[in-house]
């Protein structure tokens, strides 16, 4: 990993003590977010994330359409494409896109490596399948994001409803306890995809690349929240600016 550019910009987050702790994120999280609004050409086609930061990301783009901008976005999720219609962005699904030029979301951690944990939001599954089909991966993210190793932030797992159980098992045996994320109603959360998520606080991920075969191989995970190699770029918005990293 390098360290592209480290710039103190007009748009960073500044500190202020009279700023709560989601403030000060928030404004980081825009800050980020402007800083890949900066790389969208006229004429592309965006996949757009899911989650706080990403919303920053695509009321900011929204903007630039008002002024006059031609894109069209690849929502992650049902709330992402709701925001984005909202925000006047014409939107396809992934069928209807023939390419993706850029694809830009938030992250949960990630490393100096670039292996990165989502899922926070439940959109794990759309997320990947979407940066997998861009041609360039951007995440964005307030500095807490930025982590020495991954794996404090439960990492989420994508299960089939009916494999649950059985997944819950496995996953003991690779050393956490997996929690069936619950919705505000008292019910299992349930992705876009109708599946669960089971949410596993390993606290510490040695070997990534290890626990992403393992997991990958259990009958009934439908997808993990490791994004491992898949970030060209992440733009981390702290209290001295931005830095890029890639
Ligand atoms: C959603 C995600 C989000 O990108 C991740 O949870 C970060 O969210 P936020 O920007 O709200 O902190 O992976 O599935």
């Amino acid at each position: 990993m390098s360290v592209s550019a480290l710039a103190v910009t007009a748009q960073a987050a500044q500190p202020d003590a009279s700023l709560s702790l989601k403030q000060t994120a928030d404004r980081q999280k825009r800050a980020a977010a402007k800083a890949a609004v900066g790389l969208v050409e006229d004429g592309m086609v965006l996949g757009l994330g899911t989650g706080s930061t990403a919303n920053f990301f695509v009321m900011l783009l929204g903007e630039r359409i008002q002024d006059g901008l031609r894109v069209h976005g690849v929502p992650t999720s049902i709330a992402t494409s709701a925001l984005s219609r909202d925000c006047g962005i014409p939107v396809l699904s992934l069928r209807e896109a023939e390419q993706i030029d850029l694809c830009v979301d938030g992250v949960d951690e990630v490393d100096g490596d670039l292996n990165a944990i989502k899922g926070g939001g439940g959109a794990l599954l759309r997320e990947k399948v979407v940066a997998s089909a861009a041609d360039r991966v951007v995440y964005i993210a307030d500095g807490s994001k930025m982590k020495p190793r991954i794996g404090k932030f439960p990492l989420p797992v994508e299960v089939t409803p009916f494999a649950t159980e059985v997944v819950r098992r496995k996953i003991r045996l690779l050393g956490c306890e997996p929690v069936l994320r619950m919705a505000a109603d008292g019910m299992p959360f349930r992705t876009d995809e109708r599946n669960f998520i089971l949410d596993c606080p390993f606290e510490l991920i040695e070997e990534p690349d290890a626990l992403a075969a393992e997991l990958s191989i259990i009958p009934g995970v439908v997808e993990h929240g490791l994004f491992l190699g898949m970030i060209d770029r992440m733009i981390i918005a702290g209290d001295d600016g931005i830095a890029t990293y890639s």
